[in-house]
């Protein structure tokens, strides 16, 4: 079978399409053959050495995936061969087929295309988790995006609309804040061109807003947390600005605000039965057609290496979903 492959840890360009041996299904496994396969931020940097995580060498990146289980493992008894499912991975997504654990795939609903079901699992989970359990977002409070215009960041647009939020989206080209606008935000913010602080003040009459999901990291975290108000939470989600701020402590103590920590892989390993939970609601609105996961490119297995390029080079929006069969 053919998978994108990292052979050493270095750059994105580094990554080659190759014939590797097909897997086959161990005890408790099951082998899924990828029709479609989602691009994450981790993964690209996954293949440079630069995530928490680092896979024994050679692997394939790519972390969720739909598809249809081609075998099935010994003790395998609730998913068949046929079936079609998606399911979220260490690594080992972006390939033609991929052997799992048949406990982590999910039946795909039969209204979601492979697409859609590839691009909805991590994201969207992040975004739940962080908006209700950790957040604990109110109806009526104002939730700011950074980053909006990303996987995780359109994921916490629609989420925090649904929770009731106002929700302002910050994003840093008009392009970017258009896709914002399509998924629900309210109001949005190009930090490039504006004073992200100043046009807070501006959208809120000074009065702050009450929660700030942030996967972006630099420089905009600070002055996000500036424009919060009373009680008011910051989400540390990611640092795809690659800069990992230092802020003052004094800004927690003056306004009683919380900066608050989402890991949303380690909780949901923690938590099985609330994940579960999470899951249900994500699909539940997804029937209702209240999210809508922002497919915005579909590729060949070829193209992956250069989209994780262009996601590391910041010129991506939505989500970019890879067809290895393409
Ligand atoms: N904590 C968790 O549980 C969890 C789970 C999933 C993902 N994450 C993290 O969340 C972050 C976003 O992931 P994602 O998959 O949504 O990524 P993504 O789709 O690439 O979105 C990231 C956004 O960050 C912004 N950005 C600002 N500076 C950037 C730079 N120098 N390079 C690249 N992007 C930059 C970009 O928007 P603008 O150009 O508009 O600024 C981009 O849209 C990552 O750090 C990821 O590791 C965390």
């Amino acid at each position: 079978m053919k998978a994108l492959v990292c052979n050493e840890y270095g750059p994105i360009e580094n990554l080659k399409v190759e014939d590797v041996p097909s897997p086959s299904a161990g005890p408790g496994q099951v082998v899924v053959s990828i029709q479609a396969a989602a691009l994450n931020f981790p993964d690209a940097l996954m293949v440079q050495g630069l995530y928490q995580v680092k896979p024994a060498l050679p692997f394939s990146p790519g972390a969720e995936f739909s598809g249809v289980v081609k075998a099935i493992g010994e003790g395998v008894d609730h998913v068949k061969v046929g079936d079609r499912v998606m399911a979220l991975v260490p690594h080992g997504a972006l390939a033609e087929e991929c052997a799992v654990d048949a406990r982590a795939v999910i039946p795909l609903p039969e209204d979601m295309d492979f697409a859609t079901g590839a691009a909805l699992l991590l994201t969207y989970c992040t975004s739940l988790h962080a908006l209700k359990d950790i957040a604990k977002l109110a109806a009526g409070e104002t939730l700011l995006v950074l980053g909006a215009s990303g996987g995780v960041g359109i994921a916490a647009i629609e989420i925090g609309k649904l929770m009731g939020a106002r929700v302002i989206a910050a994003a840093s080209s008009a392009e970017k804040l258009a896709l914002c606008r399509e998924h629900g935000a309210d109001e949005t913010i190009d930090y490039v061109s504006e004073d992200l602080r100043g046009r807070l003040d501006a959208l809120t009459d000074k009065r702050g807003v009450d929660v700030v999901y942030d996967p972006v990291g630099g420089t905009h975290s600070e002055a996000a947390l500036r424009a919060t108000a009373w009680g008011g939470r910051l989400l540390v989600v990611g640092f795809a600005a690659g800069d990992i701020p230092r802020i003052p402590l004094n800004l927690a103590l003056l306004k009683e605000r919380a900066i608050l920590g989402v890991y949303w892989g380690d909780w949901a390993r923690r938590n099985p039965k609330d994940q579960q939970a999470h899951l249900l609601q994500l699909l539940a609105w997804f029937r209702k057609q209240q999210i809508a996961p922002p497919v915005t490119e579909q590729i060949p297995l070829a193209g992956a290496a250069a989209a994780l390029q262009r996601m590391a080079g910041r010129q991506l929006r939505g989500k970019i979903v890879v067809l290895p069969g393409a």
